[in-house]
């Protein structure tokens, strides 16, 4: 059976002060609680360490927003793999379109980090989805067949089993309009699809994938009793534990 998640991604917010607090005080809210997905959090690199020290991270995951395309050596600014396994972050969030878009990540350059993040023990939180020309276009479906196959398909069966996929369409983030949960399903039934045709059932069957694109506490529980929806990667409304929480109680 695969796992239901719900992560945050507090992109490039909170100082380390406001950080400990948010992480501490969703550890708080947590205490207790029996619940029916597994939680991560993505903070910048600087809170990683300390946020993975502070919390119970047998209840809530530590995730990375990102990591070097290189081993290590002088790359000034990068963050290796290697590093972020070494301050107890489980999960790395890859290939977000922010990260596409302004940082000109490429698909050969995803599948070189998605690769170093693998050897390093740390589970790929791969994003991908289309920009709204692209939907509007019809081709949404090839968008994210092309993502996915450009840097995930020379994996071996063993490595893609261990990836959780999430679809965020562009047009969804922080915008306040959020997929339908039917165009959700829709898609996330398409990619499981394409994951089937390359891998087979079981493997795709067992892919956790989630939906992200202003995901709130209104819209949560629509979009997590589709059958394909495996959970959420929130931005806006992780960075607070009073927003975050009604989303992880949508299971
Ligand atoms: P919002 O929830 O703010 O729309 O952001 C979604 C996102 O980009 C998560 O990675």
């Amino acid at each position: 059976m695969r796992k239901n998640i719900i992560a945050g991604n507090w992109k490039m917010n909170t100082t380390f002060e406001e950080g400990m607090e948010l992480a501490k005080g969703l550890n708080e809210a947590l205490k207790g609680k029996t619940l029916k997905c597994d939680v991560v959090i993505g903070t910048p690199f600087t809170h990683l360490a300390c946020i993975a020290d502070a919390i119970d991270t047998n209840v809530i995951g530590v995730a990375a927003q990102n990591c070097a395309d290189k081993d290590k050596g002088a790359y000034t600014g990068e963050v290796s793999a290697a590093m972020v396994a070494s301050t107890g972050a489980k999960y790395v969030i890859l290939g977000h379109s922010e990260r596409r878009a302004y940082y000109h990540e490429t698909a050969e350059i995803l599948k070189t980090k998605v690769n170093l993040a693998l050897a390093n023990g740390l589970t790929p939180i791969f994003c991908i989805g289309e920009v709204l020309e692209e939907r509007k276009a019809g081709k949404h479906f090839d968008v994210v067949d092309g993502q996915v196959k450009d840097s995930l398909f020379d994996l071996s069966a063993e490595d893609f089993a261990k990836l959780v996929i999430a679809y965020e369409p562009v047009w969804a983030i922080g915008t306040g309009v959020t997929a339908t949960a039917d165009e959700a399903e829709e898609i996330h039934v398409h990619i499981r699809c394409t994951i089937a045709a390359r891998y087979g059932e079981e493997i795709a069957d067992n892919c956790t994938i989630l939906y992200g694109g202003s995901m709130n506490g209104a819209n949560a529980k629509e979009l997590v009793s589709k059958p394909n929806v495996d959970g959420g990667l929130i931005g806006g409304a992780s960075l607070s534990v009073d927003k975050f929480m009604p989303i992880i109680e949508a299971f």
